[in-house]
C-alpha cells in the first residue's frame, strides 16, 4: 500500500452534486487536494459515464464508483463487467447480498484492476434502526454485524469494506488485509447537527483506528472554502499518521 504514505491519497471526496458542471467545478477546485473522487448514485444516474471522462480530463485523482449494487449474482457480475470497462479503482456492492453475490462481483471485475468494496452496515444507521422487523438480530450489535459481513467480503475475495470508523479496530483485528474505507467523517462526534450520519468519527480518530481511506462529502462540499476544508482534513490525516508511527 505504498501510495497510502501520502496523506492526501487517503482522502476521497464524495462528488454528491446533481450535475456534470458542478462536478467539474469541484474537480477543478479540489483535484490537487484529494486522492480520489467518489461518484455516487445521484451524479451517475443523472450524467452517466460522461462524468468519469470529465473527472479524468480535469484531474489525476483516482475514481471510486459508489453504486452499492445489490441484486442476483448473475446481474451483479454483468454490471461489474460493465463498470470495469470504465477504468475506475473502486466499486461498491452491499455485503447483505450474500457471499455468492459478492463472489460474482469479484468475478465480474476479473483482472481489470477494479477493486470491489463490500458495504457492511450503512453509517446513517444507528441503534434505533437496528430493529428485528427489519431483519436485524437483537443479540448482534451493528458492530458485530459489520465484522461478520467483513468476513463474508473477505471470503468472497473483496479488496475491502466500507464501514464506520467505530468498527475499524474490530475489523482490522479480524481481517488485517482488508482495506477499510470510512464514511461518516465529521469534525466532532455529534455530527454536523441534523444530518443523516449517525455512526460518525473525526478524521484523526479514524486514521488512528487504522482506516485506510476516509470518504468525506458534505463537510467539504458545504464549506465556505472547500479546498481549505479538504486541506485541513489532509493535515489532520498527516498528524494522525505521525502519531501512529
Ligand atoms: O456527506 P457525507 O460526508 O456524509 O458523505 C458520505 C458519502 O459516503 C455519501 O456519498 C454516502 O453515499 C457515502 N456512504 C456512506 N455510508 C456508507 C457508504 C457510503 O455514507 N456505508
Amino acid at each position: 500500500m505504498t501510495g497510502l504514505k501520502d496523506p492526501k491519497s487517503r482522502l476521497i471526496f464524495a462528488l454528491d452534486v446533481p450535475s456534470l458542471d458542478e462536478a467539474v467545478s469541484f474537480v477543478q477546485k479540489l483535484g490537487g487536494s484529494v486522492g480520489m473522487f467518489k461518484v455516487g448514485l445521484e451524479l451517475f444516474i443523472k450524467e452517466g459515464p460522461a462524468v468519469l471522462t470529465a473527472i479524468r480530463d480535469h484531474s489525476d485523482a483516482e475514481i471510486f464508483l459508489d453504486l452499492k449494487l445489490h441484486d442476483i449474482p448473475a446481474t451483479v457480475e454483468r454490471a461489474v463487467q460493465s463498470a470495469a470497462a470504465h477504468n475506475v479503482r473502486f466499486l461498491t456492492v452491499h455485503c447483505a447480498g450474500g457471499e455468492a453475490m459478492l463472489k460474482a462481483a469479484v468475478n465480474g471485475a476479473g483482472n481489470s484492476g477494479l477493486q470491489i468494496l463490500g458495504v457492511t452496515v450503512l453509517t446513517n444507521l444507528g441503534p434505533d434502526d437496528h430493529r428485528e422487523e427489519l431483519g436485524y438480530r437483537k443479540d448482534l450489535t451493528l458492530k458485530d454485524l459489520s465484522v461478520t459481513r467483513s468476513g463474508i467480503a473477505k471470503t468472497a475475495g473483496c479488496a475491502g469494506v466500507i464501514c464506520s470508523g467505530l468498527e475499524v479496530v474490530a475489523i482490522r483485528e479480524n481481517f488485517n488485509d482488508l482495506l477499510t474505507v470510512v464514511p461518516g467523517i465529521r469534525q466532532n462526534k455529534n455530527g454536523m447537527g441534523g444530518d443523516d450520519q449517525k455512526r460518525v468519527i473525526t478524521p484523526k480518530r479514524a486514521i488512528q483506528a487504522g482506516a485506510d481511506y476516509l470518504v468525506v462529502g458534505r463537510p467539504i462540499r458545504d464549506a465556505s472554502d472547500p479546498k481549505a476544508a479538504a486541506q485541513r482534513i489532509v493535515q489532520e490525516i498527516s498528524e494522525a499518521l505521525s502519531d501512529t508511527k
